[in-house]
């Protein structure tokens, strides 16, 4: 069936567009997405979030300034207020070395244009919030995906930080290949070392029955690499997912030189913001 399609087709070396081709163009945004295809990207990594009239629109941080000349939530703001919104200049400014007047004015997207656009041409692997925050989402996608028949298609992954959100579309429907994200950092608080992951103890405390517990519900782990400039996983942790079932895909990995490394541990896919050095590494 779809799922199991999808599964083989995962085996292979996976290269995700993170925000499209988000280092030569404004995340989220017909530019970056149209990149990342051109690129060869397997698959277009879309952040969701809902607009106040509860529509999915692409977008990677919770609030507006950053990548729009907006203010406020993004959750505040109804469809066509953000439509409004120039999503594209802000990257002229803060790359200048890719800058191209085009930007200028682009729009935010919705994942129904997205979809629209790029059919089955590409693949998707959509990042999900806290259901707290956005309780509609995760029926809303779902939804949206059997409508496209994206599902069927076997042409979409569900990957979130949180573990509710990927329990909740498991359960609304189980034939959608789920990445749990995880995030790893050593930074020191008032007790001394934090590894915060959210959703399994630190790597150099993870057992099998961590990752099984994740394997209930979930294809993959999706864990950062470094923290601050150190590595917080080696090869260990990648062979003990694998041996665990759990495929891994590390993000956000930018530099020809921790693409190779990855490579050589024996990662299942990155995410990147330039799709098109990793494909010339990958290869
Ligand atoms: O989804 C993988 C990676 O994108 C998670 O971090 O903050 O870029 O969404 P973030
Ligand atoms: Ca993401």
């Amino acid at each position: 069936d779809a799922l199991e399609q999808q599964l083989d087709d995962l085996q292979g070396f996976q290269i995700i567009a993170h925000r499209g081709a988000s280092g030569y163009a404004p995340e989220h945004t017909w530019f970056a997405y149209d990149k990342a295809r051109d690129m060869g990207a397997d698959y277009l990594e879309l952040d969701l979030h809902m607009s106040a009239d509860n529509q999915l629109v692409a977008i990677h941080d919770d609030t507006l300034e950053r990548t729009t000349n907006g203010e406020g939530n993004v959750k505040d703001h109804t469809l066509e207020a953000l439509k409004a919104l120039d999503a594209g200049s802000w990257f002229n400014q803060a790359h200048p070395e890719y800058a191209n007047d085009d930007y200028a004015g682009a729009k935010l997207l919705t994942l129904d244009e997205v979809i629209d656009r790029y059919g089955d041409s590409v693949r998707y692997y959509i990042e999900t919030k806290s259901p707290d925050r956005y309780p509609e989402l995760q029926r809303a996608l779902v939804e949206t995906l059997e409508a496209e028949g994206l599902v069927d298609a076997g042409a979409v992954v569900i990957q979130s930080f949180s573990q509710d959100s990927l329990k909740q579309i498991h359960e609304l429907n189980a034939d959608i290949p789920l990445v749990q994200l995880v995030w790893y950092s050593t930074a020191e608080d008032g007790d001394g070392l934090v590894e915060w992951t959210g959703v399994t103890p630190a790597p150099s405390e993870i057992t099998d029955a961590d990752f099984q517990a994740i394997a209930d519900y979930a294809v993959g782990i999706g864990p950062n690499v470094t923290y601050e400039g150190q590595d917080v996983i080696d090869a260990g942790f990648v062979d003990q997912a694998h041996a665990n079932g759990l495929l891994v895909h590390a993000y956000t990995i930018n530099e020809p030189d921790a693409m190779q490394r990855l490579l050589d541990w024996g990662v299942d896919g990155m995410f990147t913001n330039f799709p098109d050095r990793l494909n010339s590494i990958a290869e």
